[in-house]
């Protein structure tokens, strides 16, 4: 039985996390339901140059994740009759990434506005696996409330705040976003290359000062 992971892209700056994500999953064979908020539209749009449009779905998220699309299937945000609207339908877990600081609250009071917060809301009940990537800073005391709940509920929640221990200061962006990802999928339970793990030695892959 295909048992796929939800990814839910909400419409908070970071979609490049969300296509490193995708993109890990789907080299570790994992199969993927993507679910693109309107709102995401507009953040992939702004960031990528890249359309997601219902109908021409497989062209536009092929050429967003510059490659095959492996075992992705697709879901309408709007929606609301989906696989994943439902904990009958079979799914590993769900990631929300990035996620709004609306995607956050909406998930934590159980508003299922769309396709997205049904499915967070699904995955919560079911007691799957599921993460919240939020990228919003600063934030307000509802903000943290919402995460709060979040955690509560079950939810992984795993700000998008890199790290840069194993790639050094001159890391680049592509790095910082892998960084991410990695520790996404680490939370999933699904095998990564994504960054180079801590070994407990100071600046064991790097020339002095952070250099090339
Ligand atoms: C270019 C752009 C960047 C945005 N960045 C963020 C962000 O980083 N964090 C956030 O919480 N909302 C951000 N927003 C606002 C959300 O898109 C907005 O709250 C929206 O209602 C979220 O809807 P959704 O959760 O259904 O995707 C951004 C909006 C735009 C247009």
């Amino acid at each position: 039985m295909r048992t796929p992971w939800i990814v839910g892209v909400s419409g908070a700056s970071g979609t490049p996390y969300a296509r490193s994500v995708i993109g890990a999953l789907l080299d570790a064979g994992e199969a993927v339901d993507l679910v693109v908020s309107r709102a995401a539209r507009l953040t992939l749009l702004d960031e990528t140059g890249a359309s997601v449009r219902d109908g021409h779905w497989k062209d536009d998220v092929s050429a967003w994740l510059g490659r095959d699309l492996g075992d992705l299937a697709y879901w309408p945000a709007g929606d609301l009759a989906a696989g994943p609207s439902s904990g009958s339908y079979p799914a590993r877990g769900m990631v929300v990434v990035p996620a709004s600081t609306a995607a956050c609250a909406g998930i934590a009071i159980g508003l299922s506005k769309d396709l997205l917060q049904r499915a967070a809301e699904v995955s919560l009940k079911e007691r799957r696996r599921t993460v919240v990537v939020p990228r919003e800073t600063p934030v307000t005391r509802s903000h943290l409330e919402h995460l709060l709940a979040l955690h509560d509920a079950g939810a992984v929640v795993l700000p998008a705040s890199p790290g840069f221990y194993s790639v050094g200061a001159q890391a680049s962006a592509g790095q910082l976003i892998d960084f991410v990802a990695g520790k996404v999928l680490d939370a999933m339970g699904v095998p990564h290359t994504l960054f180079t793990r801590w070994a407990g030695e100071l600046n064991a892959q790097r020339s002095p000062l952070g250099g090339p």
